[in-house]
């Protein structure tokens, strides 16, 4: 794959307000560029199992099945929708990828090593931020059906995994406990910096 276009991932807790920051973040970017906004569990067939099969208690798969599902969604969506729209030279925003495995079935107890071996053939994002937010302020703003993935440990555990790559240096963490528009601004500044560096 010729790849022309930039790959931006939002990541976050459940209720951090990643989606609406992603969607926001693709309004102001489509002001001057073309922008393909998408997410994991993807649309396709194997997001949509996963969306309906694996994701409630009663429901719950092995924790490396699910790392395995998540991973060939991965695939499915990269070849079917990220591929085609990074070589038309399109920005793209994934909520989600790479690094809600490891945050997520990495906290479940699998090896980093192992979830990143099986993510190997996935395409590298150009940028993944991290939109943060305490555990307790998350589970406060979730009204509906929580997942199994949504008790206040469980998000603790997620966010010790996205904070110890924010250490590293491979996530860029944004302050997500601002208002909305100010999460966004700051999120819209950050990506146009990084933007101005790869001279996109
Ligand atoms: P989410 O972004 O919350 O979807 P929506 O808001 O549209 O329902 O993702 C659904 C859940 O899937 C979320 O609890 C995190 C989980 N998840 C993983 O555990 N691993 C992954 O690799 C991905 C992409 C998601």
């Amino acid at each position: 794959m010729s790849k022309k276009g930039v790959f931006i991932v939002i990541e976050g807790l459940d209720g951090s307000g990643k989606t609406t920051q992603a969607t926001l973040l693709a309004n102001n970017l489509s002001k001057t560029r073309e922008v393909f906004c998408t997410a994991e569990p993807s649309r396709g067939k194997i997001g949509t199992f996963i969306r309906q099969g694996c994701l409630y208690e009663e429901k719950r798969l092995p924790t490396e099945a699910e790392a395995l599902l998540f991973a060939a969604d991965r695939i499915e969506h990269m070849k079917n929708e990220l591929a085609p729209a990074l070589s038309q030279g399109k920005i793209v925003i994934c909520d989600r990828y790479i690094y809600s495995s490891l945050a997520y079935q990495g906290s479940a107890g699998l090896s980093l090593a192992w979830i990143k071996t099986i993510n190997a053939r996935a395409l590298q994002p150009d940028f993944s931020i991290f939109i943060d937010v305490s555990p307790e302020q998350v589970l406060k703003r979730l009204q509906r059906k929580k997942s199994v993935m949504e008790t206040l440990e469980i998000q603790q555990k997620v966010r010790e995994i996205y904070l110890k790559f924010v250490e590293e240096g491979e996530l860029i963490l944004i302050d997500g406990d601002k208002q909305r528009d100010v999460v966004a601004e700051a999120l819209f500044a950050k990506v146009l910096s990084l933007l101005k560096n790869i001279n996109y």
